[in-house]
């Protein structure tokens, strides 16, 4: 049990912050990461790590090992790449935004060879065309895929894509940061080899931690992985981990936080957390269709952690986000790159209730006239 020290309980939070990630955090896990500092090599923290990573493995639904790396997500991102490949490995990397890019990015850049397969954004990838492109491409060594795209707000058939990759005997490597913890993600019966998220998404945490799960088969390639690496090196950090241990100054606050965060999910019970999700996003692409805006993502893919919705022609939408904020304290994301101005983002994912969702749309209608909607 975490003793904290007596300090001011925070204000009300200020604003609605609805962009997807960092997210909103509960109260008592914003103050457990204010309970004072413990030995990183000590039983208090060799408890704290392995309750923590028993819980994620509820929540994975793995018996993998899962590992809590002291990084953001594209650092775990990375350390996916350094951990399963050798230079000049092949890889197929399926995108439908800015994140699945960034996977290609990463990869690239350590001399992995990237076969892409790109789809339009707003569009989910399918599972057919992951399985003609590996029958194209049968020396790729793995498939690295974006569970939830959070640049488009699209979700992509995970489930029925890592069937074809696994049939064809690959790796799969998943970016699920914006996904698991919210959304349904079945680490073992999907037979995900790499499952990657970060503390400030769904996990009502605040950023600073990424969590990794490994397969056996993952296992198997680390053994024979040539990649440069040292800081995510993932055997250092499992030799370490029994001993209840992180190689490197682990950022404890965050552990602290996380630690009870996971607590209130599975109190709060997995289905019920994404029944929650799916409820309020429907009320948010509802709402959405209500104010005579409209969708940018294919509706049958559309995701329930956050909603990507089109600025109207002749509306500014850097200047929309803006009134949203100074008008309404509500904080919503705009578009990333291509779609900046194009698009904007409200994030539903974690800390989040009806009241939050009500007073975003009720921000909306009030800010969409003075822009002549
Ligand atoms: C799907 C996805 N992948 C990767 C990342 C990168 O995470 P980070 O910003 O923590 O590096 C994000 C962050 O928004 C994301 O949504």
């Amino acid at each position: 049990v975490l003793k904290f020290t007596k300090i001011n309980k925070p204000k009300e939070a200020a604003v609605n912050l609805r962009i997807p990630g960092p997210t909103p955090c509960p109260e008592d896990v914003l103050l457990a990461g204010a309970s004072p500092m413990i030995n990183h090599r000590s039983v208090e923290f060799k408890d704290l790590i392995y309750r923590s990573t028993e819980k994620l493995q509820r929540i994975f639904q793995t018996s993998n090992e899962i590992l809590i790396l002291t990084t953001a997500g594209t650092g775990a991102m990375e350390s996916a790449v350094v951990n399963l490949f050798s230079p000049g490995d092949s890889v197929l990397a399926v995108s439908i935004g800015s994140f699945g890019e960034r996977f290609t990015q990463l990869a690239e850049a350590y001399g992995v060879q990237v076969v892409p397969l790109k789809y339009q954004p707003g569009t989910a990838a399918d599972a057919q065309t992951v399985a003609n492109a590996i029958q194209q491409n049968p020396n790729i060594k793995a498939v690295l895929i974006t569970h939830n795209e959070t640049s488009t707000g699209v979700t992509n058939p995970l489930e029925s894509i890592s069937r074809v990759v696994k049939a064809a005997g690959k790796l799969i490597v998943v970016d699920a940061v914006s996904s698991i913890g919210s959304l349904p993600l079945l680490v073992d019966e999907w037979e995900c080899d790499i499952v990657l998220t970060a503390s400030q998404k769904g996990w009502m945490t605040p950023p600073g931690l990424a969590m990794v799960s490994v397969s056996k088969k993952a296992w198997e390639a680390n053994a024979h992985a040539k990649m440069p690496r040292f800081y995510f090196d993932y055997a250092r950090a499992r030799k370490f981990l029994q001993n209840g241990e992180t190689p490197w100054t682990p950022a404890v606050s965050i552990l602290f936080s996380l630690d009870l965060a996971l607590t209130k999910m599975l109190d709060e019970g997995m289905v019920n957390v994404y029944s929650r999700h799916v409820r309020l996003a429907q009320k948010v692409r509802d709402g959405i269709k209500e104010l005579g805006l409209e969708l940018f993502a294919d509706e049958r893919y559309a995701s329930d952690t956050v909603t990507a919705v089109k600025v109207p022609v002749g509306i500014d939408g850097k200047k929309l986000v803006e009134t949203l904020r100074i008008d309404h304290d509500l904080v919503v994301a705009g578009g990333q790159e291509a779609l900046s101005g194009k698009i904007f983002r409200v994030g539903h994912m974690g800390y989040v209730s009806d009241k939050d969702i009500d007073h975003c749309l009720l921000a909306l209608s009030n800010v969409l006239p003075k822009f002549g909607f």
